[in-house]
């Protein structure tokens, strides 16, 4: 059930603990969630260009072809970050602004425009910090079997370098890859999200050929920019169980699930290996040749940070039908949580479970971590109380980690603005500035007053 807004008492909102001097606040967005000019200046289409056109793809039939229209309207954007007080700014590179058809000519125009943005930022006190890749592959690219083709990881390495030599004398942060487990299994896996194949286990090269890109753009980012840091966007779930779902079937279930969603992207990059996945009876990205001699040490290139993206825990159960396919079920917790308008649950204790638990795996290869994502979809309108307690929550959440030995760096919220929401069109907001997708007028929350506070009480 969808919670409901309450007026805010600015009396008694929360105040979260005090983060270590130097941490980075911010707050994240992607290209073709807000950017439209969805073929401005000689960009080619990408894979969502494509899809949402596919009927039923996306609710209500909504594309990002104009979103906030922030390639057009950046200026105010920035002016709207430089009043929050932002350290620093995620944005991703639409891939086909820059290379049209994925590698080969490079669009001088589409360089410009991130080239603008970057001097915007500079020019706010802002840290630009760009994902290379949030999920809009070049369909040209797609054409030749997109992450299921190897050949895709050089085209992004290329992609890396021609971006990083332009931008990388003013930006010394970037981000690889976002959230490769939700490209994987939404967009090859289950075909919810672009370029929408369902393939089931049969997805998992997906998951080995993003992380060769990774790694192959770590080394050109290395290369263009020696004094930069290189970081990936994992999205991360804690694995819970119920109650009453305790068997050894049970927790063989949770750590098979572990294994698929959390473990298969960070083991690789932190310990250069992958988890044995045929252990729970789901095929390994080994098999068939995928994995080549060599590539998990340029997978496993040191790290400046791991990025993590929090929203909820995943609960499971053994499955109820063992033969059917995959090793566990997704349930609901027993326990009642508030819930976002998404229906996800508000667990801001599943993020320090997260990052004490990352510690615990990974110990000294744990490089610093960096929140890049949390945050929540609320109603429509500008009394957004619970989109404050959610943020004090996981901010708080942070802190708590910070002090049980998790050197945590920074925070990013999702999102500066209310954005095209994938598969949810529009439906869904998440914005500390909400967007009237009518007019593109943004009008800044409660939220948006009340992380501005909040980070100008946490400056020394
Ligand atoms: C993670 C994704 O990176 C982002 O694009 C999305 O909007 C949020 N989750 C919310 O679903």
């Amino acid at each position: 059930m969808p919670v409901t807004t309450s007026p805010i008492d600015p009396t008694a909102l929360p105040r979260p603990p005090r983060l270590p001097a130097g941490f980075v606040w911010g707050a994240s967005t992607a290209a073709y969630q807000i950017e439209g000019a969805a073929d401005a200046d000689g960009k080619g289409p990408s894979i969502w260009d494509t899809f949402v056109r596919r009927p039923g793809a996306v609710r209500d039939g909504h594309t990002g072809d104009v979103a906030c229209d922030h390639y057009h309207r950046f200026d105010e954007d920035v002016a709207l970050m430089r009043r929050l007080g932002l350290d620093a700014y995620r944005f991703s590179v639409s891939w086909s602004r820059v290379l049209p058809t994925g590698g080969g000519k490079v669009e001088p125009r589409g360089l410009d425009f991130y080239d603008r943005l970057v001097d915007a930022l500079l020019g706010a006190g802002i840290e630009p910090t760009p994902t290379l890749f949030h999920w809009d592959l070049p369909q040209a690219l797609e054409d030749e079997g997109g992450w299921l083709n190897r050949e895709t990881a050089h085209r992004f390495a290329e992609y890396a370098a021609v971006t990083a030599e332009r931008l990388g004398d003013r930006v010394k942060r970037w981000i690889t890859l976002n959230e490769p487990f939700v490209h994987m299994s939404f967009g090859y896996a289950f075909g919810v999200h672009a370029p929408g194949r369902a393939l089931m286990l049969d997805a998992l090269p997906v998951a080995h050929h993003q992380l060769l890109g990774h790694g192959l753009a770590t080394a050109a980012l290395r290369a263009a920019v020696p004094d930069g840091q290189v970081l990936i966007a994992n999205n991360c779930s804690p694995v819970r169980l119920r109650p009453d779902a305790r068997s050894e079937e049970d927790a063989a279930a949770a750590s098979a699930y572990d294994a698929l969603h959390n473990r298969l992207f960070n083991d690789p990059v932190l310990l250069g290996s992958y988890p044995d996945l045929s252990a729970y009876g789901m095929s390994d990205p080994s098999w068939g040749g995928v994995v080549r001699d060599g590539d998990l040490d340029a997978i496993a290139a040191p790290l400046d940070g791991l990025g993590l993206n929090y929203y909820n825990p995943t609960w499971v159960t053994a499955p109820a039908d063992p033969a059917a396919g995959l090793p566990f079920d997704l349930t609901e917790p027993q326990e009642t949580y508030r819930r976002t308008s998404f229906d996800w649950p508000v667990v801001p204790d599943g993020l320090t479970e997260l990052l004490t638990g990352l510690k615990d795996r990974y110990g000294d290869a744990l490089p610093p971590v960096w929140i890049t994502e949390s945050g929540c979809s609320q109603p429509a309108g500008p009394d957004d109380r619970e989109r404050i307690d959610y943020l004090a929550g996981h901010i708080a959440a942070v802190a708590d980690a910070v002090t049980r030995g998790v050197d945590v760096r920074g925070y990013f919220t999702w999102s500066l603005l209310d954005n095209f929401e994938w598969a949810e069109g529009f439906h869904q907001r998440f914005g500390l500035v909400e967007v009237d997708f009518a007019t593109r007028r943004r009008t800044p929350r409660a939220s948006f007053a009340w992380y501005r506070d909040l980070i100008a009480s946490q400056r020394p």
